[in-house]
């Protein structure tokens, strides 16, 4: 883009040829294909622009979620994360991620029947998990039984296709809960225990996960409630590694199965979405509140990282460690207060103290609390990523929908800058050479 179309430019002088440049400025960004016309001769290829990990890169226009790190402020299709969190439910936040507005009465009444239709899985679904070792963890098995749900849906790749393509969103919003508590099943030896239409989306997942021998199974609100906020909370979280994932797996024209479990695998990383299992082996690893220092002693000499500690976008405080902080109390008043939480409040008290984490902007994130209520609530620690990633779901078909339908997008592809050697030549032919 050239300035005659934009008034706001930079002007940029190229020291190698003393050429001066106009790069228009929108929306408080260059177009980095500008760049490629400061060049030093025709055979230049051009400036390209230099961003490992996208530290400075916007990826894509979106109109899903907004975050401001140093405000501490998040927000789903404008609404604040603090209302959501108090006033919805998860399937109303997923409805409004994917529609963009809240539903009325009607449409959520729809919406969640519709949701509550497909809430079943093949059940050759299940031979395929049962041909998971023992100890498999149930990160793994839920990557690999997402792809494996597109083998049962060869429809869902007519992407383009409105109806197909929503109603395989719904399935997967529908069925992750029940793969995920079939993976924890299936770990445990326990027989499956199958979606009790009847319950609410958090408590049919407590039902899959935890039904014995009673006939129904009858979730404790409380924990139902619990749940169904921490999954608002997990919902979306604009441009971070797993979402960027579904992005670039769907910008190949992917179907949604195929991306979500490429965006739950990279959701399965300690730095990402793992870092609530992390947290958990950490504060245990501690043991004692009198343990602290020496532990944030060592974080300090860089040996090792504060797991929970620290954000991308977030340089003051992750709003959803506030909200998750209440959830904690409301969790403990019904399963006992788990002693981590005194490792957890001693070991944030100083952090928040201590120079050094104030000098680094690392304050708690969303991972830090959510760990400790999990296993206050019974859920095994390699439970927690799974836990992630189906509060995560919506948030990732969204950005995968909104992906694939930007007039702008095409299939993603960054340049490099090249460090390998020059040309060179075999030389004696290849048979000679010595192995
Ligand atoms: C999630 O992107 C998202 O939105 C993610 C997420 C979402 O909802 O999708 O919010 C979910 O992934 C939350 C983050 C969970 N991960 C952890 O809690 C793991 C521990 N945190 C870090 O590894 C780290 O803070 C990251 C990965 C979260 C962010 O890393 P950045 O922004 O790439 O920062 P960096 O690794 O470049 O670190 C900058 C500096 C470094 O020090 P210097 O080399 O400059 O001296 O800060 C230090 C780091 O060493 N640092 C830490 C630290 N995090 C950063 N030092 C100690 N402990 C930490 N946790």
């Amino acid at each position: 883009m050239t300035t005659n179309e934009h008034t706001e430019a930079l002007k940029v002088t190229d020291t190698r040829t003393g050429r001066i440049y106009d790069i228009g400025i929108v929306d408080g960004a260059v177009h980095a294909t500008d760049l490629r016309q400061i060049k030093t001769g025709n055979e230049d290829f051009g400036l390209l622009s230099y961003d490992p990990a996208f530290l400075n890169t916007a990826s894509c226009r979106s109109a899903i979620t907004y975050i401001d790190g140093d405000r501490g402020i998040l927000r789903y299709r404008g609404y604040p994360i603090e209302e959501l969190a108090e006033q919805c439910s998860f399937l109303e936040v997923a409805y409004l991620l994917l529609h963009g507005e809240l539903a009325d009465k009607a449409e959520l009444e729809e919406w969640t029947d519709t949701i509550r239709n497909h809430t079943f899985i093949h059940e050759s679904i299940k031979k395929f998990i049962d041909g998971f070792h023992p100890d498999a963890h149930p990160m793994g098995i839920l990557v690999s039984t997402l792809a494996a749900l597109s083998t049962f849906y060869p429809d869902a790749k007519e992407i383009f296709d409105d109806d197909r393509r929503k109603s395989h969103i719904v399935r997967l919003i529908a069925k992750i809960p029940t793969l995920a508590a079939f993976a924890h099943r299936h770990a445990f030896g326990l027989p499956y225990a199958y979606p009790d239409d009847d319950l609410s989306y958090p408590g049919n997942f407590l039902n899959m996960m935890w039904k014995a021998t009673e006939l129904k199974y009858r979730p404790d609100p409380a924990l139902e409630r619990a749940l169904d906020v921490l999954l608002i909370l997990h919902a979306d979280h604009e441009q971070n590694c797993s979402a960027n994932v579904m992005r670039a797996v769907g910008s190949a024209h992917s179907d949604p199965y195929s991306s979500a479990s490429a965006a739950a695998a990279a959701l399965y990383g300690p730095l990402h979405g793992g870092a609530n299992e992390a947290v958990l082996k950490m504060l245990a690893g501690i043991g004692t509140v009198e343990n602290v220092p020496d532990h944030l002693a060592r974080v300090k000499r860089g040996e090792i990282r504060l797991m929970g500690f620290g954000h991308r976008v977030y340089k003051n405080f992750d709003p959803r460690a506030k909200i998750i902080k209440r959830v904690a109390s409301e969790v403990f008043e019904v399963t006992g207060r788990n002693p981590l939480l005194d490792v957890a409040l001693e070991l944030e008290k100083r952090a928040l103290e201590d120079p050094y984490f104030v000098e680094h902007k690392l304050y708690p994130n969303v991972d830090f609390y959510s760990g400790i209520i999990y296993q206050a609530m019974g859920f095994p620690v390699e439970m927690f990523p799974v836990l992630f990633a189906i509060g995560r779901m919506p948030g990732w078909l969204a950005q995968w929908e909104e992906g694939i339908l930007d007039p702008d997008q095409k299939i993603s592809r960054p340049r490099q800058l090249y460090v390998g050697p020059e040309e060179r030549h075999l030389g004696l032919a290849a048979s000679s050479r010595s192995r």
